[in-house]
């Protein structure tokens, strides 16, 4: 305690005579190699070898850690910007070590899961920035008797998925369809699949949390307190502390579950289906996800490019129930028994990660290892049908451009049934469907990645009149940093009002007060966290 209290008084003195971290630091700003270590060690117990969990650039494999959960290539060039250290945690203590280091020696800190971020803020920073790397730390712990588990913020939702069948073939959770996607970020972000309609978001369904906090601390849901707790579930991960592991809440699926996928051009109908769509998707039986994808395929006329939709289902029962809803709430799409397959909770899982695929084996869902490309993703709700033309005009674009797809997930169910406040993610009843924009490129450098970038954002912009506005609303995971970023380590509010209210509507201002009361001086941050509230900054003689 003492200690901590007189690293305090250090960081405050320099904050005001900048230069008195050199007699720490490297010319990089941050502490070197054995400095880093050595507060580690003090932080532990003696017998701990710290030097086999941290790496440095001199450290042979450092390249080949730090690329390991690098997902989206746009991040993984020369030039991107690298850490100082890759702390790769084994056990709890490890995570309150380096957060009680990376503050003292006055380095930002970045956490990293699943390293599916979709704009790499989870490994990459402006500024000078070690990595906590947390997949080291992925125990799940299923219990069916009182259907409940205790995961690993570095678990993956594959890991999750198949430990969970391994126990029980009834039992299941509500969360993505990728399985290499994180827990950690997935979980602190919101989290939604293909269940949501039934069961609500992954956070939904979260019962407990392990964090360390900002003081080094490890507290259960008991020991931070329900506001603290509230805000880890959807209010994003790395505002308010480390998560080291969720306590989740399984739920019930059938022993048979069914999936379709419909696709059809713009000759069959696809716009007035998708039309049609839009007025039955979230009121059709809770236990059916229909999500559709539209995507530019080549056209007949060479070089020309055309549009198809997919209409891609989970429903919770078999293929005869299934049909009966159709038939009686979206006869148009005119769903066949010969489209329907029905299969284990577990097998749907697989098929959803990879429709192309006739594999059978759960056990790729134990894979860490993921596709790796050039990726862009933005977000937007619907509460409104898109009329019929506002569609074609969208689909004529979406040819024009040529690579950028969207993707329509309903919602609708249970996400009305539960309150706008009762976790930070706000889009609930009202919402029709979210949109992903997406899209997703092979070819190496700089132009290409500035034509898809610009195609994606000019879709985004064709489609302002027909989403949500005022904040206009965004999901997220499906991080954008377009709708804005703090400077980093600035901490601006009205910065971070700005995609604040986008990602969590009228959920934002209670976020602040939780991220002023938890965590003042804004240790854990990023391009997207939760600011402090200005008042307080202004007490503490402004950063
Ligand atoms: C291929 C793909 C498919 C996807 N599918 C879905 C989907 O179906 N549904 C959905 O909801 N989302 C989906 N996403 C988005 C995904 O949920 C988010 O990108 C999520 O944040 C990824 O979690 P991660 O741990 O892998 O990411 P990371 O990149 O490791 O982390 C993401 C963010 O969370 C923070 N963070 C990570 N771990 C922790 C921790 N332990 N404590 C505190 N903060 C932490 C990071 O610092 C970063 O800000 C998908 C993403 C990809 C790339
Ligand atoms: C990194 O290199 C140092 C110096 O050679 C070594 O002591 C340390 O064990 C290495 N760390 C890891 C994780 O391999
Ligand atoms: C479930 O049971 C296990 C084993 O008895 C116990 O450790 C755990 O705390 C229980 N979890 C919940 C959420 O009740
Ligand atoms: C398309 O819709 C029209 C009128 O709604 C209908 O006559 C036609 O059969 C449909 N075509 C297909 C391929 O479904
Ligand atoms: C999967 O199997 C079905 C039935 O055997 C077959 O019709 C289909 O073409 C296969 N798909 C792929 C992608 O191999």
């Amino acid at each position: 305690m003492k200690n901590s209290s007189i690293t305090a008084n250090i960081i405050v003195i320099c904050a005001f005579l900048l230069s008195c971290n050199i007699l720490v630091t490297t010319a990089t700003g941050g502490p070197d190699y054995a400095t880093f270590l050595q507060c580690l060690s003090e932080n532990l117990s003696p017998s701990e070898d710290v030097s086999r969990f941290v790496y440095s650039p001199q450290n042979a494999s450092f390249m080949s850690v730090l690329r390991a959960y690098i997902k989206d290539l746009r991040f993984d060039t020369v030039e991107t910007p690298k850490p100082i250290f890759i702390v790769t945690a084994l056990k709890e203590a490890h995570v309150q070590s380096t957060v009680i280091c990376a503050k003292k020696v006055g380095v930002e800190m970045k956490i990293r899961s699943g390293g599916h971020d979709y704009d790499g803020i989870s490994y990459v920073s402006k500024e000078t920035f070690i990595i906590l790397d947390m997949f080291n730390l992925r125990n799940i712990d299923v219990n069916v008797e009182n259907e409940s588990a205790v995961v690993g913020a570095g678990a993956t939702l594959g890991e999750l998925y198949y430990r969970i069948w391994e126990k029980s073939k009834v039992h299941g959770f509500p969360a993505g369809v990728c399985p290499t996607v994180g827990v950690g970020g997935h979980l602190s972000g919101g989290g939604y699949g293909n269940m949501l309609r039934k069961f609500g978001l992954s956070v939904d369904n979260v019962v407990d949390a392990r964090i360390v906090n900002a003081k080094g601390e490890v507290l259960d849901r008991k020991a931070m307190g329900e506001d603290l707790f509230w805000a880890i579930r959807g209010g994003g991960g790395g505002s308010f502390g480390v998560i080291v592991s969720y306590t989740i809440r399984l739920v019930r699926v059938p022993e048979t579950v069914t999936v379709f996928r419909v696709m059809k051009g713009l000759d069959e109908n696809a716009t007035d289906l998708v039309h049609r769509y839009q007025f039955v998707v979230d009121k059709l039986d809770n236990d059916l996800f229909i999500r559709v994808l539209l995507q530019p395929v080549n056209g007949k006329a060479k070089g020309s490019k055309t549009i198809r939709a997919s209409f891609i289902a989970m429903f919770l029962g078999d293929s005869d129930r299934l049909l009966s809803i159709m038939k009686a709430g979206f006869p148009e799409l005119g769903l066949q028994k010969s489209d329907c397959i029905e299969s284990s909770w577990i097998r749907s899982v697989v098929r959803w990660a990879n429709f192309n695929t006739n594999s059978t084996s759960e056990e790729q869902l134990l894979s860490r290892k993921s596709n790796v490309y050039f990726g862009k993703r933005k977000s937007d709700y619907v509460q409104t049908p898109i009329p019929k033309a506002g569609l074609e005009l969208i689909v004529k674009k979406m040819a024009e451009l040529g690579k950028v797809g969207l993707v329509f997930n309903p919602y609708g169910g249970r996400m009305s049934e539960i309150p706008a406040s009762a976790t930070p993610f706000p889009h609930r009843a009202g919402n029709i469907y979210k949109i992903q924009h997406s899209i997703t490129w092979q070819e190496k450098g700089l132009a290409a990645e500035n034509n898809y970038l610009s195609q994606i954002r000019s879709l985004h912009d064709f489609v302002t009149p027909y989403v949500s506005k005022s904040p206009r609303g965004a999901f997220l995971n499906y991080r954008d940093l377009d709708i804005g970023t703090t400077d980093n380590g600035k901490n601006s509010y009205s910065e971070g009002k700005i995609y604040g209210e986008c990602y969590f509507g009228q959920n934002f201002d209670r976020l602040v007060k939780v991220k002023t009361a938890v965590d003042p001086e804004n240790f854990f941050r990023n391009e997207q966290s939760i600011p402090v509230m200005p008042s307080a900054q202004g007490r503490r003689g402004g950063k």
